[in-house]
């Protein structure tokens, strides 16, 4: 058995069970490119602080070169019996130039290699996300382009409210997406500082410069306390906060679809592409994607309460506990980004079934409330005058536009001829105007500029 590198004190090996146990190479391996990064960064500081000879960085350099190829060609051996994606490296290095690779350990832990490691992914990782949000924003931008003018019935409760215009209605969800985006990129300037040079909590005597490896790495800057540097996971909390965000956002928008898709709403219809269907029952045609989006928010979510749990109750400064804290992270990142593609692809695959969207509008009274503002009196009594309205509707199983005006006057004498300008969706969705409204200019404004600021063309 090979000695491990911190096997300067130890008499006897570990146990296979132990070592299956404790391993991280078997996922952490992911880390490797940030892990050459750091590696080459904090060895061409070592260099030029005189720590080590500029030959011995040079062979350091053509080393991890190495590696990394071998790595990318599937032909470097992963060891377990070399614990972590650091050790692998660092051992594989030594294998390959011998003596220079002992030196590149010097002022580093692998406390403060590893959360280099792992901050530089996920700001990777954050980047990769945005550009995912970004393909679903135009996707949803193309489908409302592509659905001018259909009026929907805007819901709450579940029950059918006020008329909106679809393109409202898709752009709402483009506003959710836009601040999703926003607390990635918020939370990526607070993870952008660099933990390298903190080594195993306490900082080191060498003569290091940790401003010339932040800089290097791209990092705003050394984090200030070296004991913080090795202990501090709000960053990758906080990046999972965002992605949980994410995923209801995408569970609600699926859960929206799913209904739209059913037989009782029937608003859209998924291409054949984007459906599955049943080993038993030969009619049936799903929107699977939807629902397994729906679904997999709760892997999200509990990959965060996975590391809010881990974190509970840790005591400065690393433990081991915070191994733990990788699976979480890469299987919330590989989620969200599936979760993302796959509803920019359905968004993509979907149809309106405007003639039964437009069959349907009538029921459910979607007026009344342009019917309530345009009776010019205290809101309190005019809502009370349209619900007896609506209430006279429904004994006479009529629409509000098929009242006559005698009716309506019966109900107050302030109705006027003017009144059936107000009644039935088309005429209800001009009246509004206000900032931010389902109103036709509003929303056609809202449109151009996402179209302008996605670069749609
Ligand atoms: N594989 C470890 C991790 O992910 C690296 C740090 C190990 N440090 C230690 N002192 N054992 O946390």
């Amino acid at each position: 058995k090979e000695v491990k590198l911190w096997g300067g004190r130890f008499e006897e090996s570990v146990t296979d069970a132990v070592e299956k146990f404790t391993e991280s190479i078997s996922y952490d391996k992911a880390l490797y490119k940030h892990d050459i990064m750091g590696s080459k960064a904090h060895a061409s500081m070592l260099a030029k602080q005189g720590l080590i000879s500029d030959s011995d960085k040079n062979s350091i350099l053509r080393g991890l070169d190495e590696i990394e190829r071998q790595i990318e060609a599937g032909k470097f051996m992963w060891r377990t019996d070399r614990e972590d994606v650091h050790m692998n490296i660092e051992a594989a290095l030594t294998d390959i130039i011998g003596e220079p690779a002992k030196k590149l350990h010097t002022a580093r832990s692998r406390n403060d290699q590893v959360l280099t490691d792992f901050r530089l992914w996920c700001r990777d990782a954050i980047d990769t996300i945005v550009r995912s949000i970004q393909r679903l924003q135009v996707a949803l931008v193309k489908l409302a382009l592509k659905n001018e003018g259909l009026i929907v019935p805007g819901y709450t409760h579940l029950q059918r409210a006020q008329p909106v215009l679809l393109q409202h209605l898709l752009l709402a969800y483009v506003e959710q997406l836009e601040r999703d985006a926003g607390r990635l990129q918020d939370c990526r300037v607070r993870m952008n500082f660099c933990p390298l040079g903190a080594c195993a909590l306490a900082g080191t005597g060498l003569p290091i410069d940790r401003f010339m490896t932040a800089e290097a790495l791209e990092f705003t800057a050394p984090m200030r306390n070296s004991i913080d540097a090795v202990s501090d996971r709000d960053f990758v909390l906080e990046f999972l906060s965002a992605n949980s965000i994410i995923a209801i956002h995408l569970s609600r928008l699926g859960e929206e679809w799913v209904l739209w898709a059913s037989e009782e709403f029937g608003f859209i219809t998924p291409s054949d592409s984007v459906s599955t269907g049943s080993s038993i029952m030969p009619q049936k045609k799903n929107p699977d994607p939807m629902e397994l989006v729906r679904g997999k928010s709760a892997r999200v979510i509990g990959d965060l309460v996975t590391l809010l749990t881990l974190c509970k109750g840790l005591p400065l400064a690393y433990n081991r506990d915070l191994q733990e804290d990788k699976e979480p992270t890469f299987d919330s990142v590989k989620t969200i980004v599936g979760m993302l593609e796959v509803s920019a692809e359905f968004a993509q695959n979907i149809t309106f079934n405007v003639e039964r969207i437009k069959k349907a509008l009538p029921a459910g009274y979607l007026d009344a409330t342009t019917l309530a503002d345009y009776l010019q009196i205290p809101f309190r009594t005019s809502h009370d005058i349209v619900g007896k309205a609506v209430a006279l509707c429904v004994s006479k199983e009529c629409q509000l536009q098929d009242l006559s005006l005698d009716e309506m006057r019966s109900l107050n004498p302030v109705f006027d001829k003017d009144v059936y300008e107000y009644l039935g969706v088309e005429n209800a969705i001009r009246k509004f105007s206000s900032f931010g409204s389902t109103g036709s200019a509003c929303v056609t404004e809202q449109l151009h500029s996402w179209v302008a600021k996605l670069g749609i063309n």
